[in-house]
């Protein structure tokens, strides 16, 4: 069968349902817009076991999202939207891009979260966009916008303390949303240490892909180690 849509890291395939796809998460990462490619044996499986899982955690506190169930190892079941070509990206700490842009130290802790909005589009490499430049493109409504912003920073007050806990901070995470052909705004995509940042609260570990992009350690040993630390379970 072909797939509906090929992604960096999964691939989309409709069902015999009209409004259910079926999402298979590969091996593969990239980094630096598709730049720096691998394949790590596991990490599919891993990232699968952990996006359902945190899109459970959501579910839970009332976040409506995509997500079905995970109907194997690599492969889960989710509502079919048409993705708003924004990437969400949500910040409690100062790293990666920020501190390039701003010129402030990785690590500073950020009084407020901030949410930046990101136009999703590889061949400009994924630019910074103001509120002006999405109405410009015609990408989302005002409106839309600030139900995103809200939505965005729900998710951070799920997620931020749930990870507190478990001794990891959230430093930063990626968030995209879609529309069901009623209009339903669903947080989609996936939610994992592909699209997070996450910081051992001791140590400073980096539990994410941060060590694929740096190369700064094993990708499946720190996912692996990150399940673990969720209280993972292969069963
Ligand atoms: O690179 P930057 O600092 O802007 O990334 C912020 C957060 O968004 C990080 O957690 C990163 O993993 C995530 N991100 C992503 N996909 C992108 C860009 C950023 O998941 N294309």
């Amino acid at each position: 069968m072909q797939p509906l849509y090929e992604g960096k890291a999964k691939r989309l395939y409709t069902t015999q349902e009209q409004d259910v796809l079926r999402i298979v998460y590969k091996d593969e990462a990239t980094a630096f817009n598709g730049e720096k490619k691998a394949e790590f044996a596991g990490k599919g499986e891993l990232n699968n076991r952990l996006t359902s899982h945190f899109f459970e955690v959501l579910e839970a506190a009332d976040i409506p999202t995509h997500f079905i169930e995970r109907i194997s190892e690599r492969e889960q079941l989710v509502r079919r939207v048409t993705i708003i070509p924004l990437e969400v990206v949500v910040r409690n700490v100062v790293a990666g891009s920020l501190s390039k842009r701003l010129g402030i130290e990785e690590g500073t802790v950020l009084e407020t979260p901030i949410v930046e909005f990101y136009y999703k589009d590889d061949s400009l490499g994924d630019p910074l966009v103001t509120r002006a430049h999405i109405n410009l493109l015609k990408i989302a409504t005002t409106e839309e916008l600030d139900l995103l912003e809200q939505e965005a920073n729900r998710v951070n007050a799920v997620l931020r303390p749930y990870f507190d806990e478990k001794g990891i901070t959230l430093v930063d995470f990626k968030l995209e949303y879609g529309k069901t052909p009623t209009g339903e705004i669903l947080l989609a995509d996936e939610i994992s240490p592909d699209t997070c940042r996450l910081w051992d609260k001791e140590t400073g570990e980096h539990l994410d892909k941060d060590v694929f992009r740096r190369n700064i350690g094993s990708l499946i040993d720190t996912y692996q180690t990150l399940f673990n630390r969720l209280g993972g379970n292969t069963q």
